[in-house]
């Protein structure tokens, strides 16, 4: 029999789809390096995020299509990622970073911060690069829960990011000190958020998470005029009087034509892992609802769970410190369930 040539294997694989983009792999461009050895084919599948929910899927997929060609005895897959870039950032601040994730909420103190550097560590340890803006100027609280108070050095003209827990960090809170309170005015707001977006050497990280101060102002007006948004996180946490504001959150980002990633249940029913017992603090399901009634994705329910503080006051998130523990897992979970709604933005037909 004579031997599988490349044609026949591309073929194969352009009748596997990516489960999440509902695109073929071949005309993705994620099939490369197609070695062929006999019965043996080898390739490498390109995924569009290191932190791919569903590489389980493709690997089955891919294997049946070309396993099934006559002749072929085994199917060796390696694997690769690079994340695509938002178009219109590309067009507006090329080389800069690639996707931008605005974490937001309508009321203060419902865990954006929290979620904004679990979910940019979770992603780093997928494998992608990740910055992280602290965008509240007012309350920066980046630096204390990522453990960080180094002032980046400016190089060439360019701000250099602090480096923690493998993410690429910038605050406002790294060039003031900690005790001054700051008062803003309007115009102020802008040109500080326009320089942390425009005079940081980011270095073109595949994600870049930015952290809103509480609220539907200045702030999130200026960031997204500033800089294409390639989707928004709404966290609130589970009881009524969160949701409210958390729908107010929800309309900002409607009217500025932001796409809406998700909603964030944070501080939900926490379960003790001695009794069993669960506790659910502010109620449970809120989140939910919301996202139900709003018709945007509902991502998953953070527990209210006393590590999560702790890990905040000692600058050690909860993902690095304790990655077995249920609120990492979820962590972890909607960090996969983003990068690939990121991906469908991207790339989808
Ligand atoms: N799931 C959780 N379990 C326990 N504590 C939490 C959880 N999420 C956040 N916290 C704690 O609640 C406090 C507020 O969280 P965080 O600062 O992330 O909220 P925020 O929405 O960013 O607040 P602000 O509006 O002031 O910016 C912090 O002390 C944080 O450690
Ligand atoms: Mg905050």
């Amino acid at each position: 029999m004579s031997a599988v040539t490349e044609q026949q294997v591309i073929e194969a694989l352009s009748k596997v789809k990516e489960p999440e983009l509902g695109r073929n792999l071949v005309s993705l461009g994620m099939i490369q390096g197609i070695q062929i050895d006999g019965g043996k084919i080898g390739f490498t599948l390109v995924l569009t995020t290191p932190a791919c929910p569903l590489t389980d899927v493709m690997d089955k997929d891919a294997k049946a299509a070309v396993g099934a060609l006559p002749g072929v005895k085994e199917v060796n897959i390696k694997w690769d990622s690079k994340v695509p870039t938002d178009a219109r950032i590309a067009d507006r601040l090329g080389g800069q970073f690639k996707n931008t994730v605005a974490v937001s909420s309508g009321k203060g103190g419902v865990g954006k911060t929290t979620v904004s550097v679990n979910l940019a560590v979770a992603l780093a340890q997928a494998g992608a690069t990740v910055g992280l803006l602290d965008a509240d100027i007012y309350g920066p609280n980046v630096p204390i829960m990522l453990g960080v108070d180094k002032a980046p050095k400016p190089r060439e003209g360019k701000l250099i990011p602090a480096y923690a827990h493998g993410l690429r960090v910038m605050s406002i809170g790294f060039l003031v000190p900690p005790d001054q309170p700051m008062i803003w005015r309007g115009p102020m707001i802008h040109s500080a958020i326009r320089q942390f977006l425009n005079d940081v050497d980011w270095g073109n990280p595949d994600y870049l998470i930015i952290d809103l101060p509480p609220g539907t102002g200045d702030a999130q007006l200026t960031l997204a005029q500033s800089v294409p948004l390639t989707g928004a996180i709404i966290v609130t946490t589970p009881q009524e009087v969160a949701l409210a504001d958390a729908v107010k959150g929800y309309a900002t980002f409607e009217k500025l034509e932001v796409d809406i990633l998700g909603i964030i249940e944070n501080m939900g029913p926490y379960t003790d892992p001695q009794t069993g017992q669960t506790i659910a603090f502010f109620g449970a399901g809120g989140g939910k609802r919301m996202a139900e009634r709003l018709n945007v994705p509902f991502l998953g329910t953070i527990p209210l769970d006393p590590n999560i503080r702790e890990g905040g006051d000692a600058g050690k998130p909860v993902v690095a410190e304790r990655p077995n523990s249920p609120a990492a897992q979820m962590f972890k979970k909607i960090a996969r369930e983003v990068a690939a709604k990121i991906s469908v933005l991207n790339l989808a037909e």
